[in-house]
């Protein structure tokens, strides 16, 4: 990836001029089925795009299922720099949320309340595969009443690789979508964001005014390039969740559980009873250096809240990484639950 980002073919991408960039937009075009798409520095930033063309008046509303990236952990950069309303719907288990929800919630008083506008999607959810059944459903219930459709795919290719549908699938009937290089992919920096010709002008438009506009940026985007060769690899990294996910259940605490049907790719959570420990407790001492272990082995990890840890895998975690946390993870576990 270094060797690729030092021998990149350079330009203005803001006279859209890089030819490295090109490259990349086009490929992620094609991959997801779409007609164009635009190297942005952040899925934020793509999600932010998407909503301010999507709900391009202000008092504009959308609807997003209450564990969402785009509503938790943007900033609401949606109200706070699109002036668009972003309204919480409950989310089900496995990332889905009711249709009949969402239909009582859409407006239809002009003069008094904000206009109903935009769905957004994210898939995959806290690691889950949103249903593609459900997703097609969406698809009719958007397109039935004018609604636009975005998925918030950070991890759009782990939902691919996981459920073995193309990513064209999987984003068949969306008006747009974004997903990460960076992250499980490997890339330093970097999003796409994906839609029809006429949307992605005006998202070029709108990424200006962000600050978003770059130049000699084809050193990034021949990191995304490589960065999407790695997708096949994704599989490791579920297998190896899911590894560690077994060895957590197989140690049968009452304290520290997890549910094995929601670890389908390469993140998942694990419940911690918080009248034992904290999450925060638990995920500290995991990061903490132990001196009695002559392996000093650290395991980074989220408490996610105080009854759940996050851990996640990627491309630079190996084999025998993942046995080393297994390693230090059973020792905390241990420490912790008196039962063992
Ligand atoms: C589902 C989801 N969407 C969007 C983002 C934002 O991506 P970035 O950190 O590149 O802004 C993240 C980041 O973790 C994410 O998990």
């Amino acid at each position: 990836m270094r060797e690729a980002m030092c021998n990149a073919e350079v330009g203005d991408d803001v006279f859209g001029e890089d030819p490295t960039v090109k490259k990349l937009e086009e490929a992620a075009a094609k991959m997801v089925g779409m007609e164009a798409a635009i190297f942005v520095c952040s899925g934020t930033m793509g999600n932010l795009i998407a909503i301010m063309i999507h709900c391009n008046v202000r008092g504009n509303e959308a609807y997003c299922g209450e564990d969402a990236h785009c509503l938790l952990y943007e900033q609401c950069g949606a109200s706070q720099i699109g002036g668009v309303n972003l309204r919480p719907i409950r989310n089900n288990i496995d990332g889905t949320f009711d249709l009949s929800e969402l239909q009582a919630k859409l407006r239809k008083d002009r003069d008094h309340e904000p206009i109903s506008k935009l769905v957004l999607v994210e898939n995959t959810i806290h690691g889950k595969i949103v249903p593609q059944s459900w997703l097609k459903e969406l698809v009719s219930f958007c397109k039935e009443r004018d609604l636009k459709l975005h998925m918030d795919g950070a991890r759009l290719w782990n939902a691919s690789v996981g459920s073995k549908q193309s990513a064209e699938e999987i984003v068949s009937g969306f008006d747009s979508v974004t997903f990460c290089l960076s992250k499980g992919l490997g890339a330093p920096v970097g999003s796409l964001l994906c839609g029809s010709k006429s949307f992605i002008t005006e998202a070029r438009r709108i990424r200006k005014v962000l600050g978003g506009g770059m130049r000699q940026v084809g050193v990034l985007a021949a990191a995304g390039l490589v960065a999407l060769e790695h997708i096949p690899n994704l599989i490791n990294d579920h297998k190896r969740a899911f590894v560690l996910a077994s060895m957590i259940n197989d140690m049968q605490s009452t304290v520290f559980t997890v549910d094995l049907s929601t670890v389908q790719t390469n993140m998942f959570s694990m419940q911690v009873n918080s009248n034992v420990v904290s999450a925060t407790k638990f995920a500290q001492c995991l990061q903490q250096l132990d001196n009695d272990n002559e392996d000093k082995i650290i395991v980074k990890s989220l408490a996610l809240n105080d009854s759940s840890v996050r851990f996640v895998f990627s491309l630079e975690i190996t084999d025998n990484d993942l046995k080393l946390a297994i390693q230090r993870i059973r020792q905390v576990i241990k420490k912790f639950d008196p039962k063992l």
